[in-house]
């Protein structure tokens, strides 16, 4: 009889215990969403970034992109990214709005140093070389700078400094990165970078 009743008790556990598991598979992966998808049905969010609009278009996590993921984000008037440098290759393309890239090119100093500021405008596109810390700023007051970007080697793995004279070795690994968070289980081994 006790035997029975645990035995219930088990399959129970492992019921509820296979129920937590689909809902988070659904919650992060691309099963069931259709091929082509309506990029302003794809959800955004801020991520606790004031003035951030971000939308994963593809994704290592979540749809399981190997090689490149494509991100949909929109700047505010006055809003930036923080300073930083990942190690993967990154491509703008600039949709609407205006406003500056900061650039440090990447050198033997022990710090990033004092940016290249460079004027960014609709249907402009840069690409940032891989390690070199930069920001983009919307340094419009009226209207929202959007981007589309590009990177490569995901999911990104991103250091972030505090100003333009904190030394590498000071900077903050970020990872995973806010949107991926939810979904990415990190690896257990320690980080090449
Ligand atoms: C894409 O989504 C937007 C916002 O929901 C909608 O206005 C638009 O009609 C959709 N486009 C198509 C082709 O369904
Ligand atoms: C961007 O460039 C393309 C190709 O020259 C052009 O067709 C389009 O109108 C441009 N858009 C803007 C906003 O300038």
């Amino acid at each position: 009889m006790a035997d029975r009743l645990l035995f219930h008790l088990f399959i129970l556990g492992s019921l509820s215990f296979s129920a937590i598991i689909i809902s988070e598979a659904s919650q992060c992966s691309i099963n069931g969403l259709p091929l082509v998808r309506n990029i302003s049905e794809i959800p955004q969010d801020n991520y606790g970034r004031g003035g951030l609009s971000h939308s994963t278009v593809a994704g290592s996590v979540l749809h399981g992109m190997k090689e490149v993921e494509v991100w949909l984000q929109t700047y505010a008037p006055g809003s930036r990214t923080p300073i930083h440098r990942h190690s993967c290759e990154e491509v703008f393309v600039v949709l609407k709005g205006s406003g500056t890239l900061y650039l440090a090119p990447s050198s033997h100093m022990k710090y990033p140093g004092n940016p290249q500021e460079f004027s960014i405008f609709p249907n402009s596109t840069f690409n940032v070389p891989v390690n070199d810390a930069h920001q983009i700023a919307n340094t419009d007051e009226r209207e929202d700078l959007q981007v589309l970007v590009m990177i490569s080697r995901p999911p990104v793995k991103v250091f972030i400094y505090a100003d333009w004279f904190m030394p590498h070795t000071a900077s903050k690994l970020k990872f995973p990165y806010y949107w991926d968070e939810q979904c990415l289980q990190p690896p257990p081994q320690k980080d090449e970078l």
